[in-house]
Order: structure tokens, then sequence, then C-alpha cells
């Protein structure tokens, strides 16, 4: 199995922030909201939290679904909290989101989350248990919590492959950072084992299609 390699933590170059808030992952993010309430049926309302929430596409559709509950969405980025901000005005939503810039590691909540969302932010952290650590500090006992992230393919050509079969239209700096978070992602072995060594073993991952796992379940 190829060895993880890491990519920049932040995602802080403007043409690049730029080009990620340009993309259409509205299958992929719409698809991570729907499996939220799918998953999690009893939940309406309440304070949530989203780490890495870049351009805040997520945090939109969630508030959109769910008309009871409010996001705080955090990432460390400032171009991707200015294109946040900007997508959270337009929506007519800033009274249910609020933005923060800063590091997940770093962060404190005036009162903690009652949930807690994370897409495609972990492969990013080159140490992946001040992210199941910062998480757990973040929300209630007992919180709802949904993470997704890529799965890091076998070799360099697997990685150039899922590129080149889901990405072949894209822009190239948006195909590079694609090919560099899978290099950076993580296996389920690697997953399970994090959740294991946290004493995190009630969240239950899934793999749901050839390049992305999703852990879900309460946290405690
Ligand atoms: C690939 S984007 C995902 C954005 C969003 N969750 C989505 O699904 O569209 C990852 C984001 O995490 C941010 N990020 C990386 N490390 C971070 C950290 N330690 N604290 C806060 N944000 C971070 C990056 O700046 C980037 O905007």
């Amino acid at each position: 199995m190829m060895p993880r390699t890491l990519e920049p933590e932040l995602m802080d170059d403007e043409e690049q922030a730029a080009a990620y808030a340009r993309a259409d992952f509205e299958e992929e993010n719409q698809g991570f909201v729907n499996r939220f309430i799918e998953y999690y049926p009893d939940f309406a309302e309440g304070h949530v939290l989203d780490l890495g929430c870049g351009p805040a596409d997520i945090p939109i559709r969630f508030v959109k679904a769910l008309p009871k509950c409010r996001v705080t969405a955090v990432d460390a980025s400032s171009p991707m909290i200015k294109l946040a901000e900007a997508a959270v005005k337009a929506a007519g939503l800033a009274d249910r989101i609020a933005l923060k810039c800063e590091r997940i590691q770093a962060l404190a909540l005036a009162e903690p989350a009652d949930a807690a969302l994370s897409n495609s932010l972990l492969h990013h952290i080159a140490n992946p248990f001040q992210f199941w650590y910062g998480l757990k500090q973040q929300v209630k006992p007992g919180s709802y919590v949904l993470v997704m992230d890529l799965l890091r393919p076998e070799s360099p050509e697997a990685a150039q492959a899922i590129v080149e079969q889901y990405a072949a239209n894209e822009p190239a700096i948006l195909r590079r950072d694609f090919y560099n978070s899978l290099l950076a992602a993580f296996t389920e072995d690697e997953i399970a084992a994090q959740l294991a060594e946290l004493n995190l073993s009630r969240l239950m991952i899934d793999v749901i299609d050839d390049r992305h796992w999703v852990v879900g379940g309460r946290i405690y």
C-alpha cells in the first residue's frame, strides 16, 4: 500500500480557493446533508459545528434542509472564509450560519455544539488524532457526528485514474488538488485504528463508493 503523502494543511491560496468554490460539488455535498438526515431522522434543531467548511456550501445546504438548526462553520483559510461569507450573505443565511476563521486545533466554542459535520478536512491534517480529539471536545456527549473524506488509493497510478474518471473536465488546479488529496487521505483500516485508539469505537466507518469513507454515530 502506498504511504501517505501530506499536502499543505490550509487551502489559503486565493486562486486555489476560488477554483474550489466554483467547482460543482452539488452531488457530493447534497448527498452528505441527505445522509445526515437519513442517519439521524430525530435530529431537527440545535447548534451544529462544521469543521473545515471551505466556501460553506454544506452549511448552506444543511440549514436549508433543517430550518431549526444554526451552524458554526470553521475554516482557517482566510480566502475560503471570505468566499464563505459572500455565499452565506447571498443565500440570506447570515443569521443562521456563523463563520470563524480559525484552525480547528485552536477552536474554543462558547458552548459545545449539539452535532458536528466535517467533509474532506481530515486528509489535510498531519496528525489525525488532533482532528478526532478536537471533534470530541467541541460537542456535547452523545452528539451525532458525520465525517466524510477521501480514501487513499493503492498507488499513484490508481489515484491518477480516479482523477481522470471523476475530474477529467475540471481546471488543472482542481485536478492537482484532487490528486494530492487522494495521496494524503487515509485508508479504512487507518481510520478504524484511529477511532479505536481514542475510544471512539461506537462510531462506525462505512466505505460508500470507490473513493469515500463516512464515519457516523454518537460521540461520547
Ligand atoms: C477540501 S476543503 C473542504 C471544504 C468543505 N468541507 C467542502 O466539503 O466543500 C478542506 C478545507 O479545510 C480547511 N482546513 C484544513 N486544515 C484546517 C485546520 N486545521 N483548521 C481549519 N480548517 C482547515 C482548508 O483550508 C479547506 O478550506
